[in-house]
């Protein structure tokens, strides 16, 4: 018999958690206005709210913590970091930052203007952000078949080329300044870009002048889904095919607290000396000196190792099986989940789960809510609330997708919370026709509402 997977770590420190009660859930969900982000964590028996920044460092990562150079210029944890991040991404200048929208910032104050568009697959909500606020706009050119939760394509966080190409044709070259390339689309279900499309989209992008950035957070679960998925990888290291990927980007934004599995982190890299110069001084100023800029050296070092580890096939095999074996439970209690699976997260359709709700309730809130109170498990809602208003208009947007999203953290939970998860949203789904309402909103700010929108039952 072929062997099995198996997690490519053991365990030597555990931390504990605890079951409330319904009556316990009840109330508190109350006094958070109906908004998992207000709960403390202890109201939370399994904590999907995201897998940023909440993986389980290892031996060595917290080894390194210990060997962190603290000096303010030019510490030796600063080229530490920098070597690693040469050798795993190939660009030769990088500059650390608190964290991936941190990066964000410092890069679109160099590159993003009022009036610019902004082409790429869906932009997570901290990019759209970040263009927003300098009122340009970000255009989703996301491959159709990523909006049917349910249509099988290896590769739905893919770019439509012609979308693409209508964009770059129909604006003037000094309103595009880049394409934001999301690896793995988190906002179309954790989904994979192929390398196929990376290489056709920079092309695309050479022909109009326009430079290509990768939004990296989860690049290296793109490399894993690459490898099984892609005709030419399957020998491949990912090492090998993550240097491919990057070979067609100009600059890469990095959230470090996922796929390099630290707690706190980001960073920006790139080829091109002039703009690493204009982004240095954005990043002296938001972030701190260039090399330190808002990472402790011991979190530098942290960083590095972990993106060692992030890149190694055994752990990368465990992280992404284990939640597909989430997936695959839950479809075998016939809820509605994105399909493929994505590589940090399961992605529940609401709009299927609820459709006796109308989306004016916010459906994936709701089912979040339940989902709460149902197991103390707390997801997230990748909707309407996230959505946010249009910045003209201030009407509610839309999104053509209403998920909720049980993000799995790295090396934290067994495939035993696997088992609990799937079958508390499988109680959940057979008793979907009792609940008979949704939320409605009380209070929220102008920008990303989700985080602190108060709601209450409608
Ligand atoms: N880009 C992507 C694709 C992300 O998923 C995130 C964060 C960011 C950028 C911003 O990075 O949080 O370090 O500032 N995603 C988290 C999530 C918050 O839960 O998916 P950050």
């Amino acid at each position: 018999m072929k062997l099995p997977y198996a997690e490519s770590h053991k365990i030597k420190m555990v931390e504990t958690i605890r079951k409330s009660t319904r009556e316990e859930r009840e109330q508190w969900i109350k006094e958070a206005k109906f908004n998992l982000f207000n709960l403390r964590s202890e109201q939370v028996f399994i904590d999907l709210l995201t897998d940023s920044g909440t993986g389980a460092m290892s031996d060595k990562q917290w080894s390194e913590m210990m060997l962190g150079d603290e000096s303010y210029a030019g510490a030796t944890s600063y080229y530490k970091l920098k070597n690693a991040i040469r050798e795993i991404t190939g660009f030769e200048y990088f500059l650390p930052t608190h964290q991936g929208r941190a990066a964000e910032n410092v890069l679109f104050s160099v590159l993003v203007k009022e009036g610019d568009f902004i082409p790429g697959n869906s932009h997570f909500d901290t990019t759209k952000g970040h263009i927003e606020f300098r009122k340009a706009t970000a255009v989703d050119c996301t491959i159709d078949e990523a909006f049917d939760t349910s249509r099988e394509h290896p590769f739905k966080g893919n770019i439509d080329l012609d979308k693409l190409e209508f964009v770059l044709d129909s604006n003037p070259p000094e309103h595009l300044p880049m394409i934001v390339v999301t690896l793995t689309c988190n906002t179309a279900g954790g989904q994979p870009v192929s390398m196929e499309n990376l290489k056709a989209v920079r092309k695309l992008a050479r022909r109009y002048n326009v430079p290509v950035v990768f939004d990296s957070a989860r690049f290296a679960e793109n490399a894993y889904f690459i490898k099984k998925r892609e005709a030419g990888y399957e020998n491949k290291s990912i090492r090998e095919i993550v240097r491919e990927m990057f070979s067609y980007a100009d600059s890469m934004t990095m959230s470090s607290k996922k796929d390099a599995i630290v707690n706190m982190g980001g960073f920006i890299a790139m080829n091109d000396k002039e703009l690493f110069r204009e982004a240095s001084i954005f990043n002296i100023m938001f972030e701190g000196f260039v090399t330190y800029g808002g990472m402790s050296g011991r979190d530098m070092n942290a960083l590095a190792q972990g993106l060692y580890e992030g890149t190694e096939f055994n752990y990368l095999e465990s992280r992404v099986e284990q939640v597909a074996l989430l997936g695959q439970k839950l479809l075998d209690f016939g809820v509605p989940v994105l399909v493929p699976f994505g590589g940090h997260a399961i992605f529940v359709d609401a709009k299927k789960f609820l459709e006796h709700i109308p989306q004016e309730e916010y459906q994936a809130q709701t089912l979040a809510i339940e989902l709460y109170l149902e197991g103390g498990i707390r997801g997230v809602e990748i909707g309407t609330l996230l959505a946010d208003r249009d910045p003209q208009t201030r009407e509610n947007r839309y999104p053509k997708l209403e998920l909720l999203r049980m993000a799995i953290p790295r090396r934290v939970y067994t495939n035993n919370h696997m088992e609990y998860v799937a079958v508390a949203l499988g109680n959940v789904f057979e008793r979907r026709k009792e609940i008979k309402k949704g939320l409605r909103i009380v209070e929220e700010a102008p920008i990303l509402r989700h985080f602190t929108v108060e709601l209450e039952r409608v």
